[in-house]
């Protein structure tokens, strides 16, 4: 006899409804083998009976495995299961339950690439100490969604909420052209504009557009690592140059031009990603002359532009590129906050078009309410005024994190105040353990967030822009006591 009370266990609080719990349990059995193709079914009487619940419930489930052709009834007979499904080798009752769903961990198939799995964003309710973030708190949020809420439900809604242009809304494309000339000296066109979901998608699309397999590619000895990670995944060979305080060295770039055929470079001149130093303007134009000579693109990420607190930023590579070679990334999820994904990319047109082309096979399009709004944002000056009152809170906190550093931890750090950015790129004393300080910081309910990447450099990048006044201050007071609490051991242990 078919142990059916063993194998539709039925739970009525559940939100699934009882009848489909029993097409679902009948389902998996045929899946498994222990129900076969041309089997008899129960009758619906004796099936209720044993599973105690309404007959009319189990004729519905009937009927739904009969209209998806799971059973077939043949009049005077019975109810089978169909003749037409292909037969799955037949198991019995006692070769054990099948797994839920949920407790499949692991899939039948391979996997062709798994990043590695960097740094992870602390999930629960702790202080983050991030490797340089905005403070969200700050960000007019509400501004900004009231001008989604309009065009979502104004007169023209209907042309933002169907698909649209896989280039990125054309009004937020005009508004960022002029705001990149405005702000940056670059002077683009909307065609030369492609919107995308962030930076980080812009990273992707461009190394999958411009890598082949073992395609070299130059990046910093120290550098972002999640575009170390797209570089590889597009089968890239990483060739890294040293970073000095003038950012990379360019000599070396040269050097490895000479002796490699190089297909791009990753930088982030205007603070280097992770140490903050800003490339020199003597380097930027040598490295401009070498892309041209040795024809190879510059994938310029300049995530973090408009936070510059010394004197006027250099401009972006970009700006000085009389030939094609840069391609260009920023995005506003700095501006902003990062969970808005909204990034741009400015390259000349062909690469734009093939960039969309590949845009469209993972994303069609971006989020066309929140273009248009951010777009209406920017026209009516509120990202600007935003940016100039997030510049001076940020210059504050840079200035009031470096002094508590300096007061706090001084005697076993060296770091130098960065020009811009979120970010200090904070060198400890080498026999400080990072990973250790940091377990500890966890225990007191701070996370931070970049050590595991720069921990071989006996550095972390500490975010200060996202932490107010009472952050910093618990931030650095529990490094202080995950510091002298690993001295006090070493010296005993001395
Ligand atoms: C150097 C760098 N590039 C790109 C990104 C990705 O930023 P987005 O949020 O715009 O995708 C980050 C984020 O921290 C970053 O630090």
């Amino acid at each position: 006899m078919f142990p059916w009370k063993n194998i539709v266990s039925i739970d009525k609080n559940a939100p699934t409804p009882v009848y489909l719990q029993i097409v679902g349990a009948i389902i998996k059995e045929i899946m498994a083998g222990r129900l076969i193709s041309g089997q008899k079914m129960p009758g619906t009487r004796y099936l209720s009976e044993q599973l105690d619940i309404n007959r009319k419930t189990v004729v519905a489930a009937y009927d739904e495995l009969m209209a998806q052709a799971w059973l077939d009834v043949t009049p005077s007979q019975g109810t089978f299961i169909s003749q037409t499904l292909p037969i799955v080798r037949q198991r019995q009752w006692a070769s054990g339950s099948i797994p839920s769903y949920q407790q499949l961990h692991t899939a039948a198939f391979s996997l062709s690439f798994l990043p590695s799995d960097g740094h992870q964003t602390e999930k629960k309710e702790m202080l983050r100490i991030t490797d340089g973030s905005p403070d969200v708190r700050i960000a007019p949020m509400d501004n900004l969604y009231k001008r989604c809420r309009e065009i979502a439900s104004g007169r023209s809604r209907r042309q933002y909420l169907r698909y649209g242009d896989e280039q990125g809304e054309i009004s937020l494309r005009k508004a960022l052209a002029h705001f990149l000339h405005t702000t940056r000296g670059l002077s683009c066109s909307p065609q030369q504009l492609l919107i995308t979901r962030g930076s980080q998608m812009g990273l992707y699309l461009i190394f999958q557009l411009l890598l082949k397999t073992g395609d070299y590619v130059i990046v910093g000895e120290s550098s972002y690592p999640v575009a170390n990670e797209v570089i590889r995944k597009f089968q890239g060979r990483l060739l890294t140059v040293p970073v000095d305080e003038q950012g990379l060295q360019v000599e070396v770039v040269a050097s490895l031009c000479r002796q490699y055929p190089i297909r791009a470079m990753y930088i982030t001149p205007h603070h280097h990603y992770p140490t903050t130093v800003t490339l020199s303007a003597e380097r930027r134009v040598r490295l401009l002359g070498l892309a041209q000579q040795y024809r190879f693109a510059i994938v310029e990420d300049d995530y973090d532009y408009d936070f510059h607190y010394a004197s006027s930023p250099l401009l972006p590579l970009i700006s000085m590129d009389t030939q094609g070679v840069v391609i260009y990334i920023g995005s506003l999820t700095k501006c902003m906050a990062p969970a808005l994904r909204n990034g741009y990319v400015v390259a000349p047109e062909n690469v734009i078009q093939a960039l969309t082309q590949y845009r469209k096979l993972i994303d069609r399009q971006g989020d066309l309410v929140l273009e248009k709004a951010m777009a209406a944002f920017i026209e009516a000056g509120e990202l600007q005024r935003h940016l100039k009152k997030s510049l001076k809170i940020y210059r504050q906190r840079r200035d009031d994190f470096c002094t508590l550093l300096q007061q706090q931890l001084g005697e076993w750090i060296h770091f130098q105040v960065p020009d811009g950015g979120m970010a200090v790129w904070v060198v400890f004393a080498s026999d400080i353990d990072l990973l250790a300080l940091a377990k500890y910081a966890h225990t007191r309910g701070i996370s931070l967030e970049g050590v595991q990447d720069w921990h071989r450099f006996q550095a972390i990048r500490l975010g200060f822009a996202s932490l107010n006044a009472e952050e910093m201050q618990r931030g650095v007071e529990v490094l202080k006591e995950g510091i002298t609490s690993f001295k006090r051991k070493l010296s005993r242990s001395a």
